[in-house]
């Protein structure tokens, strides 16, 4: 039976199998208000009751076929927010359906909706509405049994007075008198309520692919286009890895900056950071990543937040897998060395002793927003990995992950399936002798043990090298105080990746003279680089060395990337910089309506802001 720590719905009575939504969208008031119709089934007998998360919404009514039904909204849970009870008037007995409308309207204090001020868009003229719903603020948005152990079906009519966006293939248009239009969505394949999204704003589509259009605001149009040629190409190999992608069209949407993450894999329509638009397609690794969730994910769900790593870790494997096909082994094996990196850095700020630095966390009375770090992905990843070397490679392992998938897909599992499946497949398949290998697996270290993985995989590092060995230069020159051997030669050959593990290397040393760092700047031009991979290691350098001639361009960085991944961390590296406090904190109240909600609830925690 479904265990969700972080949903207060009675999971174990009732399943959701549809929700329809009827929705206006207010950029006057910033409400999205209406009604969500939710076809329900007694999976036990005797259920009277019908409890739905929902956070800070507004309830005007609840029906059953029309009729009017009781209904009490809790008390807030300070992480989990408002249960709604239903009382359903009668009681349904196992197998029994119904179908429940709710009609409600979102508030100012919705965590998932970032309603942003034209002066917020690149075009400046336009209002924009954005949703984030991972992990648990679909309750915002929605009253729903927002757990991923629940998969449902839904469609949409959405009334709004710009184009409206859906992770959901769109099934017509509606012109209303008022001048506002009606947008009708469908989503066929089950799926947990974490990857209903909405966008809506002055938006403009470009075909990319026989089933993919990019979705951005005009102005940048032409940018993204170029940037994600090579979508397709990433879903073919996705399909030879996997099974036939199963959800339609895989649109993107390029959004606004203040977007909180790199990419999130909504189904028919990934979301991604306009920061992916470096001129040089060298950050589309982000697109085969949500590409790879449309099977990760997406079709095999997590149970519950405890089991993220089922999502992230699988999604990184098939990423690097995806990468490793179409642009070579020592690609996909460098993505794995700047994966590691982070999963160091995870580890070093939560410490290794953490809870939330075991693959397998405890999340009972935590926000699954307060564990979220590189070590899921990245520790799952290594797990992967090592279980296909130890298991003799990719003709063994490959087979296994493709069936992985048609054994889960429309289902939602825990770690103890997954191990499951993984034993059964292996005997099967291949007998005893690989039944022995993975009784040799130190579960428990890997599974639940803190900080770094048992196991220390060796990536090639074929493309590292050069890297390597010009920050050995750097940090060999530390003792003169004018360097004569750099030029702008060193890295001209570099690929932007290059590029970002040379900074990461030099991030790992002792901090360098500032008088070396403006010569590494005024050499490789690093504070006018666009590409924000980059910029973002160089600030990080930059700050661990307290450089204070740089702490102005970091704070305008992260006042106007609201990607968290660059803002949260440039914030509390500044915040913990020598004389940087003061101007972190400055810098984040100053610009905090520029951030998403979910973003500005975390920098608040990094800065010591919270309520
Ligand atoms: N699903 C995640 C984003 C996410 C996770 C949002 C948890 C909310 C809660 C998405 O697929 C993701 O992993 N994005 C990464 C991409 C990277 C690993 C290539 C990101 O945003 O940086
Ligand atoms: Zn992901």
């Amino acid at each position: 039976m479904a265990y969700d720590p972080n949903s207060q719905s009675n999971l174990d009575e009732v399943k959701t199998s549809h929700i329809h939504l009827n929705l206006a969208v207010d950029f006057v008031a910033k409400t999205l208000a209406g009604s969500a119709e939710l076809d329900i089934e007694a999976i036990a007998d005797s259920v009277s009751k019908l409890i739905l998360d929902t956070s800070f919404i507004t309830i005007h009514s609840v029906t059953l076929n029309g009729a009017p039904l009781k209904y009490t909204l809790a008390d807030r849970h300070e992480k989990y927010g408002s249960a709604l009870t239903i009382e359903l008037g009668k009681t349904l007995a196992k197998g029994d359906k119904a179908k429940v409308t709710i009609s409600y309207a979102t508030t100012e204090e919705c965590t998932a909706c970032q309603w942003l001020e034209p002066s917020q868009t690149v075009g400046k003229k336009h209002p924009y509405l954005f949703t984030q719903c991972q992990a648990i603020h679909a309750r915002s948005m929605v009253p729903c049994q927002d757990s991923p152990s629940i998969k449902l079906t839904y469609s949409a009519n959405i009334n709004a007075p710009l184009r409206a966006v859906m992770s959901a293939v769109p099934t017509g248009e509606e012109k209303q008198a008022n001048g506002t239009t009606t947008y009708k969505f469908h989503q066929k394949t089950r799926m947990p309520s974490y990857l209903i999204a909405l966008a809506v704003g002055n938006l403009e589509g470009r075909e990319i692919g026989p089933r993919s259009t990019v979705w951005t605001e005009p102005e940048v149009i032409e940018a993204a286009a170029w940037e994600f040629v090579d979508t397709e190409s990433f879903i073919r190999t996705g399909e030879e890895l996997l099974t036939p992608y199963d959800w339609g069209r895989y649109d993107l949407l390029v959004l606004p900056a203040s977007f909180p993450y790199g990419g999130m894999e909504n189904p028919c329509l990934t979301f991604v950071t306009p920061s992916l638009l470096a001129g040089d397609r060298s950050l589309v690794d982000v697109v085969a990543h949500e590409i790879a969730h449309s099977w990760m994910g997406n079709l095999v769900t997590t149970e519950n937040w405890e089991h993220f790593w089922l999502n992230e870790g699988f999604t990184v494997f098939v990423e690097r897998k995806i990468l490793g096909r179409m642009q070579g082994k020592e690609h996909a094996e460098f993505s794995a060395i700047i994966g590691h990196k982070a999963m160091v850095e995870s580890v070093e700020i939560y410490g290794k002793d953490h809870p939330f630095t075991a693959l397998r966390p405890c999340l009972r009375g935590e926000d699954p927003d307060d564990a979220f770090s590189s070590i899921p992905y990245e520790k799952g990843f290594n797990l992967l990995y090592y279980l296909e070397k130890h298991l003799g490679g990719p003709e063994v392992f490959e087979p296994y992950v493709r069936a992985h998938v048609q054994e889960f897909a429309g289902r939602s599992i825990n770690t103890d399936d997954w191990k499951a499946f993984l034993y059964s497949f292996m005997e099967k398949n291949f007998g005893q002798e690989k039944v022995d290998l993975l009784n040799k697996v130190d579960w428990e270290a890997w599974l639940a043990g803190t900080g770094m993985p048992p196991v220390d995989n060796k990536f090639d590092d074929t493309l590292a090298k050069a890297c390597n060995c010009l920050c050995k230069k750097w940090d060999h020159s530390r003792t003169v105080e004018k360097p004569t051997e750099f030029s702008p030669k060193d890295i001209e050959e570099f690929s932007p990746t290059q590029k970002v593990v040379f900074l990461e290397r030099v991030s790992e040393l002792d901090s360098l003279p500032h008088s070396h760092l403006e010569l590494m700047d005024q050499t490789y031009g690093l504070t006018q680089v666009r590409n924000a991979e980059i910029k973002f290691r160089w600030h990080m350098i930059c700050l661990k060395a307290n450089y204070e001639k740089m702490y102005p361009e970091v704070a305008e960085f992260a006042s106007t990337m609201g990607r968290m991944k660059f803002c949260r961390s440039l914030l509390r590296a500044l915040y913990l910089a020598k004389n940087g406090a003061e101007l972190a904190r400055a810098t984040f109240k100053k610009h905090r309506a520029f951030y998403h909600p979910i973003a500005a609830t975390m920098i608040a925690k990094d800065l010591g802001l919270a309520k």
